[in-house]
């Protein structure tokens, strides 16, 4: 019987673990977790969501106060266009949490950049080019083009001279959404490295309607495999999304997937950034907690836990200090429905939003508690404390049950 430590992915002359830890912002996926992955041969992924704000709490800088300090003026004003990112402030935040993690790699494996592109941060050409341009001169290994896959992405880091050689993978739920890239991106004469096919038990944002219960990853791994074997495409293929136990993993594994994409087995992990009253609600979650919502102002579907103290929440916007959802013309779906609200019931003391939430403020503050739909088998992947607590897992300890179990098991801990 097969194990994942059976295969190897193969990107470029590297040889890997096949197991990516994937993107989960904001810093759910710490430095921390990126760099067990990567020590242990695999990959693992920091997150560049919210960077300023997830330097200020990494590396105590004050990004998020001055940026509210110089558009503190405009805090009541409804209309947002005028918050802006400096760029200049913008690269350096990133270039910390990008260089300080890769001086502190060990270990065989790689560390990617999960780059969200729905963070459109009110000017989403510039903001995303900042982005990608200082990771990849911090040294970033990889960036893994996510949510809101922008088809130009890779024209936009065409002059860099790393851009032939650092490894450049996308997010896609469909064989479309493929296709559209893969012809968007031709003229730069460059093929991804790697393909994350997302499927519909994901965590995070979904690339799929409310219909997501109507697909299937595996048909949707097949429909792509067949379409680039057709078209003589060797890309390398990784699944993502409900890949729970590693005979899950080796199933794809022998189906033709290069390597598998995980996350939710890592969200109760000691180096997983969400805090430990958090993890213990993901313990808890029984199925009937989970549910696939529209309250992401991204216009994405979003799985969380039920009892996320961001559904129903009525916060004024936060964009003097956050603003990572502004679009192009300086709006966010969160800002409507809060301005909705507010002319709905003007002598209220608390307003409640129940269509969209503050995404930035309630993903900054741990309160909007997205997760994979499997959530609710977590229980059944640690033991208990003498106090009916769960016991978090350290990440090297997932990690190896990924790699090694067979027979569908799941090891726990000592
Ligand atoms: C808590 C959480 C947050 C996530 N955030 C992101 C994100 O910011 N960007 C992204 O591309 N994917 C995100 N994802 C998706 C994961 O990177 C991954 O592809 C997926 O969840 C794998 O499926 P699994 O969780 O069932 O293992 C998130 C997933 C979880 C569980």
């Amino acid at each position: 019987m097969k194990r994942v430590d059976d295969f190897r992915l193969r990107l470029g002359k590297k040889e890997l673990l096949p197991i990516v830890v994937g993107g989960t912002g904001v810093d759910i996926s710490t430095a921390e977790l990126a760099l067990e992955a990567a020590r242990l041969g695999g990959i693992g992924h920091i997150s560049d969501a919210m960077v300023p704000t997830v330097s200020d709490r990494r590396f105590n800088t004050k990004y998020v106060k001055n940026k509210l300090r110089q558009y503190k003026y405009n805090v009541a004003n409804t209309e947002k266009a005028v918050v802006k990112f400096d760029l200049g402030l913008l690269a350096e935040a990133t270039a910390l949490h990008v260089g300080r993690t890769m001086e502190a790699k060990r270990g065989d494996g790689m560390i990617f950049a999960n780059c969200m592109e729905k963070l459109t941060m009110n000017a989403p050409r510039e903001t995303l080019r900042a982005r990608l341009k200082a990771a990849l001169d911090h040294g970033i290994d990889g960036i893994t083009l996510a949510a809101g896959l922008h088809l130009g992405s890779f024209a936009l880091i065409e002059d860099h001279p790393r851009f032939r050689d650092v490894k450049l993978g996308i997010i896609v739920s469909s064989l479309r959404a493929l296709t559209l890239f893969l012809k968007k991106s031709a003229r730069t004469g460059r093929l991804p490295d790697y393909v994350v096919i997302e499927g519909p038990l994901a965590g995070g944002h979904l690339g799929f309607g409310m219909d997501w219960a109507a697909y299937d990853l595996a048909k949707i791994f097949i429909e792509i495999r067949e379409w680039m074997k057709a078209e003589h495409l060797e890309i390398p293929l990784i699944p993502a999304g409900g890949i729970f136990t590693g005979s899950d993993a080796v199933a794809f594994m022998e189906m033709g997937a290069a390597a598998v994409q995980v996350a939710t087995r890592f969200t109760v992990s000691k180096e997983c950034g969400l805090p430990e009253k958090v993890q213990q609600e993901y313990f808890k979650a029984s199925e009937s907690d989970i549910e696939v919502n529209t309250i992401s102002p991204t216009g994405y579907p979003m799985r969380m836990l039920k009892n996320s103290p961001a559904i129903g929440a009525g916060i004024r916007p936060n964009c003097e200090a956050f603003g990572y959802l502004l679009d192009s013309n300086g709006s966010c779906q969160y800002i409507e429905a809060y301005n909705r609200e507010v002319a709905l019931h003007p002598h209220a003391k608390k307003i409640h939003v129940m269509d969209k939430t503050c995404l930035c403020t309630h993903m900054r503050n741990f309160d909007c508690w997205t997760c994979g739909h499997y959530t609710y088998r977590l229980k059944d992947t640690t033991r208990r404390n003498d106090d009916g607590s769960y016991r978090l897992l350290s990440a090297e300890h997932i990690f190896r049950d990924y790699q090694f179990s067979t027979d569908n098991k799941i090891a726990l801990p000592d």
